[in-house]
């Protein structure tokens, strides 16, 4: 039995796998520019955040009916199962499809009803995050949370994602301004390749509740220090951090004295069909790498589940926590 843990950093369009895009792609009669899924799958050699996300919004193309979005998000509650995932935080980029002529309420309605079964059908609880694109404009993001307004029931925070560079939390003051007064919860990407200022900014400006990524808190040591006596979370994503050349190497990564510093990590997977692996390849690849021990690792489960939005389901938290505090590794799978 897999170590139990939530996954609270995750882009749903980021788990569509080669195999799945060719069969959306034929149902939809999309043409793609890979003759099949090897072609495909040697084009993931990213440079940096920018040429990953050139790749990942072009194969969006392939999702347009509700069925899609549903097959996108129920495969991959299925393969997170496996890797022991019990309650998911879901990222969803609502503009990335609006721009392509999907209504967001396909969207919504798509990833709702596999979400809506996955509880029973995968043992997974679940809450979606709706996240602006930053490289749009602020104008663009007021109209997106506008058109969310008939889906509020199924949306449980927003969140900032696409190319942080450039384009820094103050600019979207207002729209987080206008989701909190709507009873919606904040988080937001900073410090995945942006400076250090743009998470005091996050949390200054936008008041999130979590940082996506954090990375570059490092470099900074009255952050680090502010966020340790705050318990901000940071939702880690190591592998894509390779993956997008953030660090060089995975035994590079600074996660092991994140957490020597009191840091409340978590890891997550970020796009697992594109950076080669989902949570529970990430817990191993750490474990692997770092030379983290049992005690490390169920350190980073509890915290997924301290961190994650089930405030509205205290009962299920202390389930869960119950069920990382008795894990017993000898019963993990061997590799
Ligand atoms: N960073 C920013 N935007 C994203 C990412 C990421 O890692 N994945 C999908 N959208
Ligand atoms: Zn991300």
């Amino acid at each position: 039995m897999p170590l139990p843990k939530a996954e609270l950093h995750l882009h749903i369009e980021g788990t569509l796998e080669p195999e799945l895009a060719f069969t959306l792609a034929a149902r939809n009669g999309v043409e793609l520019p890979f003759k099949d899924t090897e072609e495909l799958r040697r084009a993931y050699l990213f440079e940096d955040l920018q040429s990953f996300l050139d790749l990942y919004y072009g194969l969006m193309a392939v999702l347009h009916t509700v069925r899609d979005f549903h097959d996108l998000a129920d495969a991959y509650l299925a393969r997170a199962a496996e890797q022991g995932v019990r309650h998911a935080e879901i990222f969803f980029d609502p503009q990335a499809h609006t721009a392509r002529g999907v209504p967001i309420g396909t969207v919504i309605e798509g990833l709702g009803r596999a979400l809506d079964a996955s509880e029973e059908r995968h043992g997974i609880s679940t809450r979606l995050i709706m996240c602006f694109l930053r490289d749009e404009s602020a104008e663009s993001a007021l109209a997106t949370l506008e058109s969310a307004k008939p889906y509020l029931n199924r949306i449980t925070a927003v969140g900032l994602d696409s190319a942080e560079v450039g384009h820094p939390p103050s600019k979207f003051r207002e729209v987080y301004e206008a989701a909190g007064a709507l009873g919606l919860r904040k988080v937001a990407h900073a410090g995945e390749e942006g400076p250090p200022s743009y998470i005091h900014e996050a949390l200054d400006v936008l008041g999130v509740e979590r940082i996506d990524h954090g990375l570059r808190c490092v470099e900074d040591q009255e952050l680090v220090a502010r966020l340790v006596r705050e318990r901000v979370p940071l939702t880690l994503c190591p592998l894509s951090n390779v993956r997008l050349r953030a660090i060089d190497t995975l035994e590079d990564h600074p996660l092991r004295e994140m957490m020597d510093a009191g840091l409340l990590c978590t890891v997550n997977s970020d796009d697992p069909a594109y950076f080669g692996g989902y949570v529970g390849d990430t817990f191993h690849a750490v474990r692997e790498a770092l030379g983290l021990d049992e005690e490390r690792l169920r350190e980073l489960a509890r915290n997924s589940f301290e961190a994650s939005f089930l405030d509205d389901d205290e009962e299920r938290r202390a389930g869960l926590l119950a069920e990382v505090a008795a894990y017993d590794f000898a019963t993990e799978l061997p590799e």
